[in-house]
Order: C-alpha cells, then sequence, then structure tokens
C-alpha cells in the first residue's frame, strides 16, 4: 500500500506559490499556504483564483479538499514540517533584490529541530548561507534550510510544474533535502543536487543566459536592418544548430517580466558587490531598454512624428497566456509615445485590469478593432493568439492609417499587406 506524500506549508500564493501549492496537492500532499494578503486568502478559500494562468483553476479545484488557506503561518507550522518559501524578491533601488518578505518569514518561525525552510523564492547567492548565520543568532540553528529553486514560466506554469526540465536541490545533504528529493520523485525530473550556494546561482545564471540570448538576436536583428538580411530567416538557421537551440532566439521588442529584468540586474550587482564587474550583464541589459525604444523611431520614421497621431497598442501584459505586468515593455511604450503627443489606445484580453493600475492617459478599448479605431498605426506589443490571427482586412477597414508595427515578429507579413496595410517587423526585410 503506498502512503500519500507529506504534507508541506507553502509561504506566499503568487504565481509561484499559488502553482506549487496545486502541483504537490495534485500529487497528493496535504498543502497549507499562507500569505498575508487577507483579501487574496478570501477569495481563494471562496475557491476563486486571483491570477490569471491556464490550468490552474482546474488544478486547484480538482485538488481543493487536500488545499488550506490561511494568513496565518500557524497553521502550517502546525501540520508541516517543511515550509516551501515563495514570497516575492523585487528589486530595490540599487538593483540588489529586496529580502524583507523573505526575512520577515524566517522571523515568524520558531526554533525547531525538526522543520525545514525551502527557499523557492529568487534570492541572491550567498542568501542562504546568510540566512542560516541568522537561523544560529537567533537561537534557531536546529532549522534546516534547501534551495529549491523555481524555473517555471507564466503562462504554462502548471504545465512547467508537471513537467520540469531539472529539479535542482541545494542543500547541506540533510532530511529536508532528502525530503523535497522525494516530493518531486513522482514527476520524474533529472535531479541536479548539490550545495546552497550554486543551487542559488543556477538560477540566477539560467536567467541571465536566456536574458543574454534575448539580447543577442535582437542586436543580430538591428544588424539586419542595416544589412538587408531578415532575423526570422537567420534565427531558424542558427536554431537548428543544437549547440544553440531555436528557443529564445525570437527578435522583438525586448523582454520584460517579474523575473528577467530583475533577476538580472540582481546578478549585476551580486557581481559589482561581490567585486567583480559583470561586463556582458550591462549590456544585455542596455540593449533591452533601447529594444523596447527602437519600436518609438520605426513610428517616428513613418508617421513624420507623434503628436497627434493615434496609436493602437495590441496587449499589454509582458507576454501572452499571462496577465502580469510586471516590467511589461507596453509600460514604456506608452509613456514614450504619449510623452511624444501621441494619443494611445490600448487592448488586452485578460491584462487589463492589473493595467489600469499602472498606466495613465490611454484609452482603454475592449477589443482590438476598438483600439484599432481611427489608428494611423498598430503596434503588436503581446502576441496572443487572438492578436496573432487578427482579421487584417476588417483592422485595415477600422483603422484611419496603414502602418503595423509587429513588435514581437508573431505575425504573417504577406496577410497584413494583403490587406493594403505596411508590415514593419524587427529585423525583418
Ligand atoms: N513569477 C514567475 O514566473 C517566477 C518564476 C520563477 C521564480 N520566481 C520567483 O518566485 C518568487 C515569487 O514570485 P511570484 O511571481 O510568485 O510573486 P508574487 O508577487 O506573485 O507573490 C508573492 C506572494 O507573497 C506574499 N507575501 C509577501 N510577504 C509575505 C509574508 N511575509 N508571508 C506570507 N506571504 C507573503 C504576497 O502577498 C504575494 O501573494 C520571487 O522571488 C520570484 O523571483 C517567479
Amino acid at each position: 500500500m503506498s502512503t500519500s506524500p507529506e504534507p508541506i506549508g507553502v509561504i506566499g500564493t503568487g504565481y509561484v506559490g499559488l502553482v506549487t501549492a496545486a502541483g504537490f496537492a495534485a500529487l497528493g500532499s496535504d498543502v497549507w499556504c499562507v500569505d498575508i494578503d487577507a483579501a487574496k486568502v478570501q477569495r481563494l478559500r471562496r475557491g476563486e483564483v486571483p491570477i490569471y494562468e491556464p490550468g490552474l483553476e482546474e488544478m486547484l479545484r480538482d485538488n481543493a479538499q487536500r488545499l488550506h488557506f490561511s494568513t496565518e503561518i500557524g497553521d502550517a507550522l502546525e501540520h508541516a514540517r517543511l515550509l516551501f518559501v515563495a514570497v516575492g524578491t523585487p528589486p530595490t533601488y540599487s538593483g540588489d533584490a529586496d529580502l524583507s518578505a523573505v526575512h520577515a518569514v524566517v522571523d515568524a518561525i520558531p526554533a525547531a529541530h525538526d522543520r525545514a525552510l525551502v527557499m523557492k523564492s529568487t534570492v541572491p547567492c550567498g542568501t542562504g548561507s546568510s540566512l542560516q548565520r541568522v537561523f544560529g543568532e537567533n537561537g534557531k540553528q536546529g532549522l534546516g534550510y534547501v534551495s529549491c529553486p523555481e524555473f517555471l514560466k507564466e503562462g504554462s506554469a502548471v504545465h512547467d510544474f508537471m513537467h520540469p526540465d531539472r529539479v535542482v536541490v541545494g542543500d547541506d545533504g540533510g532530511w529536508a533535502g532528502d525530503a523535497v528529493v522525494e516530493l518531486y520523485g513522482p514527476l520524474g525530473a533529472p535531479l541536479v543536487r548539490t550545495d546552497v550556494a550554486s543551487a542559488e546561482m543556477v538560477k540566477l545564471a539560467s536567467n541571465a543566459f536566456l536574458a543574454t540570448k534575448i539580447s543577442f538576436i535582437n542586436e543580430i536583428a538591428n544588424v539586419c536592418e542595416e544589412t538587408g538580411a531578415d532575423v526570422v530567416e537567420v534565427a531558424r538557421g542558427m536554431g537548428l544548430d543544437d549547440r544553440i537551440g531555436a528557443k529564445f532566439l525570437q527578435a522583438g521588442i525586448g523582454f520584460g517580466g517579474s523575473c528577467f529584468p530583475k533577476d538580472v540586474d540582481a546578478l549585476k550587482q551580486l557581481a559589482g558587490n561581490s567585486g567583480y564587474h559583470f561586463q556582458l550583464l550591462t549590456a544585455v541589459i542596455e540593449v533591452n531598454d533601447l529594444q523596447k525604444r527602437r519600436v518609438i523611431g520605426k513610428l517616428q520614421r513613418h508617421l513624420g512624428g507623434l503628436a497627434g497621431r493615434r496609436v493602437a497598442l495590441l496587449g499589454l501584459a509582458f507576454k501572452p497566456n499571462t496577465d502580469d505586468m510586471r516590467e511589461a515593455s507596453s509600460l514604456v511604450l506608452s509613456a514614450r509615445l504619449q510623452a511624444d503627443g501621441a494619443r494611445v489606445a490600448v487592448y488586452d484580453p485578460v491584462a487589463e485590469e492589473q493595467a489600469r493600475a499602472l498606466v495613465s492617459g490611454v484609452a482603454f478599448a475592449a477589443s482590438p478593432l476598438e483600439a484599432l479605431d481611427g489608428a494611423d498605426a498598430a503596434v503588436l506589443v503581446t502576441e496572443w493568439q487572438e492578436l496573432v490571427e487578427l482579421d487584417w482586412n476588417a483592422v485595415a477597414a477600422a483603422m484611419s492609417g496603414n502602418l503595423v508595427v509587429d513588435g514581437r515578429n508573431a505575425l504573417d507579413p504577406e496577410a497584413v499587406r494583403a490587406a493594403g496595410l505596411i508590415y514593419e517587423g524587427i529585423g525583418r526585410r
């Protein structure tokens, strides 16, 4: 007879915490979730899902009897010895990670020999060892510590939890690391069991590498524009080399989101604080900042100035299939366009509520065609399927101008041109 996997606590029920909780509940654990956001906890208790993440609602519903939500950490402490920490680690003004939420969790956990923190939040390399020192200074040396960085992608987070490319467990070889490995066992993913510092660095280095790949292909796109090559063809030719791989070679208006910008910056600062100047990452960040603004240059070139022009931004979320607006390219674009005097209409299938808190001065439209009504130019900002598959004849009829800037190289240029529109991609002929 097989026994159920052990119960766990999950502290922080955002994109990572909620998916982790639902995933382990689906694997059979009782999961005790804790969040300081009382309104969020109330919603979760009512069966509402506070974020948009495909498949998450069903997963939470199917495993509701094993999921418990509270604002009190005591409930998790009572039932679980492994406490997965998934609180936010946003950037500070200095670019370092803000670990105040992590410290608040550490402070709330009493001394115990049979409990451990499992760090899912992305933290700078060295955090585990400094937290263990804090445990020691506060008489909590018996607490275990495991670094178990998270690699899920918003938009496919449920799938990514169930089918991880790898599971990384960094610890000192004690019971807690073994228990975490056992919990992930049913997923059958390759395991990297290592020390805490190396596990922390795997996460930061992975995000920095992916961001580098994006900035690299964006620079290639910019050179393509000068030389007559087409970056889509170039990326296809490069990506078939399995040393390179096809993923993250799509040129566009740069990366955003809650992870890449802050994690790349945090690694750069971490290196700097340790006495090393990480030159490459400095360039990756700068290329990304400039890439968002290149769209403005394209619009100016075609429209001959932006004052009084009407521009429709199609998509607001930092990528499709999420409502996450953190560091979205649309934030820079809408502000920059308005600064140059343009009138901006925007549409996003799910991120409008989040965007309203961050974007001012724009007209929110209920449909793509409403945003495009009377527009001089359209910019595809987020490649939602609904936007990629727009009826371009209807678009052309709605617009007063004829310029379509494909900020994600996701549209079919021929289909756009066939409707009598001008197609302008990123690095495309
Ligand atoms: N979002 C992603 O795609 C992703 C992927 C991998 C790793 N990460 C990392 O995971 C961590 C969490 O990211 P997220 O996107 O889920 O963040 P989030 O902002 O969506 O969620 C964080 C949650 O923690 C709660 N919280 C804050 N302080 C708390 C405390 N003291 N006690 C209990 N709850 C508290 C907040 O109320 C919020 O609900 C970050 O370190 C992030 O870098 C995120």
